[in-house]
């Protein structure tokens, strides 16, 4: 996967992808994310990237011209991309099902948007995905930005090296992930359960399949409709929640 993002803080976008997993997977070329400074495509001396809102009112606009001409350079050295998403709060919310089709395409552009926004003819017609990564507001689409692309490089095959972590980490099959230990097997008088020590595989997958499910139904209650669930499974949870029965202190 290509991934060009386009930001007024290149140096903070490198640094962080320069880091850990992501990092490694642009080491071994197996990504190739790149960081463009919007403010090398500006034409005036003052290397403007904003402006005034027409109509007036509070704060600034990102201008159409820089973020055209970053979009057009990178289409002239990389060929079209499959995706040109603007980070913005205005933007559909990021879930799995959607870093997950965006890790399948070959060539992404992510603009960090700034300021009040980006001039509404650059959403219209250059971007085709405007993406948010929550409910709330921050300064600019650069940490969001960085949200979406860690996410999506740590779905592109050979990125983790267990293939099996990406498999059952939360959301894959719509339920959270289990509570994970590693030793000491006793810390401060916690004791790891004893089921994890015990080197009976089925028994083991068995408990993190139970974990996964009772976490889904006590923190995310509404992934339960969508969950991957077994036929048993799923009558055991419609008994659980039609009974309002908690298991929980019989098995803890
Ligand atoms: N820019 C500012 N806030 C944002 C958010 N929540 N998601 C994406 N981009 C943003």
């Amino acid at each position: 996967m290509i991934a060009d993002v386009i930001t007024i803080f290149p140096d903070l976008v490198e640094s962080a992808l320069a880091a850990g997993v992501v990092g490694r997977a642009r080491e071994r070329g197996v990504v190739d994310l790149r960081v463009r400074d919007l403010r090398a495509f500006t034409d005036d001396r003052h290397r403007t990237v904003d402006d005034v809102p027409y109509g007036g009112g509070p704060g600034m606009v990102m201008k159409p011209e820089p973020i055209w001409r970053a979009v057009e350079a990178i289409t002239a050295e990389r060929g079209p991309a499959s995706a040109v998403v603007l980070m913005s709060p205005q933007g559909r919310t990021l879930t799995h099902a959607m870093a997950d089709a965006m890790s399948r395409l070959d060539r992404l552009v992510v603009i960090c948007g700034r300021y009040e926004g980006v001039d509404e003819r650059v959403t219209e017609t250059l971007v085709t995905h405007e993406v948010s990564i929550g409910d709330y507001v921050l300064t600019g689409g650069e940490l969001p930005a960085l949200v979406l692309l860690d996410a999506v490089t740590r779905l592109v095959p050979g990125v983790v090296g267990d293939a099996g972590s990406v498999e059952i980490d939360s959301f894959v099959r719509g339920l959270l992930d289990h509570p994970h230990y590693t030793r000491p097997a006793e810390f401060r008088g916690l004791k790891v359960p004893e089921v994890l020590l015990s080197g009976n595989h089925a028994a083991i997958d068995s408990w993190r399949r139970e974990q996964r499910i009772r976490r889904t139904c006590e923190r995310r209650p509404e992934l339960m409709a969508q969950a991957d669930l077994t036929d048993e499974e799923r009558r055991a949870y419609v008994a659980r929640s039609t009974t309002g029965a908690d298991d929980r202190t019989e098995e803890e």
